[in-house]
């Protein structure tokens, strides 16, 4: 077991396309077994006593990809959620998602909203997934909710300062 650990862990999926290529393979066998990986790397994390995994699994940009590489990914991702549901309930792990949800499919949307409502009071790891997540977009949604604020005399302009912004981003 190490004896000092980072509190928080992000992994940003990538390279799946570039690793499947390499070994002329289909890109989306890349996304199967990089799919496979999370498993490994989320029990792995657990077991060490991570405080928090985040996930970076499928960004904004990402959406602009060729249709059936964009859908490969949200069939192995409702997969996880399905096959994964148990271990994450058994384990206290609290599952957490972030981005811009509204535009992922009912097939992934559907397991994620479950599986984080239920495990809402586990009290073990926080498993964040970033799905259609950029920065820039998470930034621009924290501006339009604080100018919304503003706009309603709730928050004073000279207010926003990096307490509020931190607060109003999503993680
Ligand atoms: C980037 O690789 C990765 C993706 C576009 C999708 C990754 C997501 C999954 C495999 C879904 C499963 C997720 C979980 C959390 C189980 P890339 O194609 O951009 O690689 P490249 O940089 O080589 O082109």
């Amino acid at each position: 077991m190490p004896t000092s650990l980072p509190r928080h862990v992000g992994i940003i999926m990538d390279g799946n396309g570039r690793w499947a290529q390499l070994r002329g393979q289909p890109r989306i066998e890349g996304h199967r077994v990089g799919a496979d990986s999370v498993r490994d790397v989320t029990r792995a994390a657990r077991q060490v006593g991570l405080e928090a995994l985040t996930l970076y699994a499928f960004s904004s940009q990402n959406w602009a990809r060729p249709a059936d590489e964009a859908a490969a990914p949200m069939q192995l991702l409702r997969d996880y959620l399905v096959d994964e549901r148990p271990e994450i309930m058994d384990n206290q792990i609290r599952l957490h998602a972030i981005g811009d949800l509204d535009r992922l499919p009912a097939l992934v949307r559907e397991p994620i909203d479950a599986l984080c409502r239920d495990s809402a009071g586990h009290t073990g790891m926080t498993l964040t997934l970033a799905l259609s997540y950029g920065g820039r977009e998470s930034l621009a949604r924290a501006a339009r909710t604080l100018a919304a604020r503003v706009v309603a005399g709730e928050l004073a302009a000279d207010a926003i300062d990096v307490d509020a912004l931190g607060q109003a981003l999503p993680t």
